[in-house]
């Protein structure tokens, strides 16, 4: 089987593709971009698989996109690229409306064109997968509820608004097209790989350079947290085995106030590495609260009970099992995280994009 993951040098993607060439006998084509989240180096481990191959292309390139179908000649694609930082899509949303929206609006147009020429067995058989957010719900009021399928959207941001709109146009594709879609929504990840501007690895490595760890308001906004490793499993299963047409939220059955989540971070840095900055005497006390991001959602949690019942899926990790193992990756591969935090990752691109 040929699976085209888009946006596999990101922190989900690479993640999706670690798993795919472990695990399977099949054969992936990774397209990206590689904007500032991209990093080839989080796949570095499988590159050099037979089953693996990779193509430097943006999703609103729609001539480039064609190429790659045409000479892939993928049975799945799993959509990943996209922005996906919330704070940057409030500091400037145009990129996140050009790949959020047009470049899956690209997307879409190409694999229709493909599929439709397809013989009927493959066509039969094809399966574009969306990969989205809970984000697209908005928050929750009360505190027992959770977000189901079937709960209408209301996001919030510009990057959950960019989000919503995709899923709008895959659903849309189906509809009219006959497109054979499937859908998934998930919760916040977490794990190796993660970009350092998203809040676990944010926190773990301000707190080993004795930086302020910045809580955005109270600190009490609650998220729901999925190891990425869960998450890549359940993508895959749907992607390959759900009915066409359907929508699964994934979620880890974790939610947490971020402030108990720094100081879960800081109780297992004094554990792990009690070796601090000089000046420094509790990994805590470098907790800062600081404006709160404009619009920012309250609560998120997921129900899940959907993908566990028909497709037998669920986390395999706990969040104290999950943490404690992303806690000592970041201890253990400086290598991966020093050229990302010092810019330098760019250098790691050139002679391995393949073009
Ligand atoms: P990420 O920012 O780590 O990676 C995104 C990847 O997409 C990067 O490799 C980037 O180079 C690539 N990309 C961006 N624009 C592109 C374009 N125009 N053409 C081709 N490639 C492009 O993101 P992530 O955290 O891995 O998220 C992956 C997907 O999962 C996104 O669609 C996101 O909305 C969704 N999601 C993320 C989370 C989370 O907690 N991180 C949770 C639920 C859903
Ligand atoms: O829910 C799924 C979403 O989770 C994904 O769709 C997004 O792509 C992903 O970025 C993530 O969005 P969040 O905004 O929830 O993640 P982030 O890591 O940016 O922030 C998590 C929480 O921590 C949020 O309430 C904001 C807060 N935060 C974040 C940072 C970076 C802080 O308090 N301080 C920080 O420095």
């Amino acid at each position: 089987m040929k699976i085209m993951v888009t946006g596999g040098a990101g922190f989900i993607g690479s993640a999706v593709i670690r798993h795919i060439i472990n695990d399977t006998s099949c054969h992936v084509l990774n397209i990206d971009k590689l904007t500032y989240a991209g990093n080839l180096n989080s796949v570095s481990s499988v590159s050099g698989s037979s089953q693996y191959s990779f193509k430097q292309i943006d999703i609103c390139d729609s001539a480039a996109l064609k190429s790659v179908f045409s000479t892939f000649q993928p049975d799945i694609v799993m959509h990943l690229a996209a922005e996906s930082h919330v704070d940057r899509s409030i500091d400037g949303p145009d990129a996140f409306m050009e790949t959020n929206i047009m470049g899956v609006y690209k997307l879409l147009e190409v694999t229709r064109g493909y599929w439709n020429q397809l013989p009927k067995d493959k066509k039969s058989n094809f399966r574009f997968h969306h990969i989205s957010t809970d984000e697209v719900y908005g928050d929750l009021e009360g505190e027992n509820d959770l977000f189901t399928e079937t709960t209408p959207y209301a996001p919030s941001s510009p990057y959950s608004a960019s989000k919503a709109s995709s899923d709008h146009l895959v659903r849309a594709w189906h509809r009219t097209f006959g497109l054979p879609i499937v859908l998934t929504n998930c919760s916040n990840n977490y794990g190796p790989f993660q970009f350092p501007e998203k809040l676990i690895p944010h926190m773990i490595l301000n707190a080993l350079a004795g930086k302020p760890l910045p809580l955005y308001g109270k600190g009490n906004q609650i998220r729901d947290w999925l190891h990425v490793e869960d998450h890549a499993r359940a993508l895959l299963l749907v992607a390959t085995s759900a009915p066409i047409g359907k929508t699964y939220n994934i979620g880890g059955h974790n939610e947490m106030q971020n402030v108990e989540v720094v100081h879960a971070i800081c109780d297992l840095l004094e554990e792990i590495h009690p070796e601090k900055p000089e000046g420094i005497n509790n990994y805590q006390n470098l907790i800062t609260y600081v404006t709160d991001r404009p619009g920012h959602d309250r609560r998120y949690a997921i129900d899940a009970s959907k993908i566990e019942r028909e497709l037998g899926w669920r986390p395999a990790e706990t969040f104290q099992t999950g943490l404690r193992k992303t806690v000592q990756w970041y201890l253990d591969n400086k290598s991966w995280w020093q050229p990302v935090l010092d810019g330098n990752y760019h250098l790691n691109r050139i002679g391995k994009s393949g073009g």
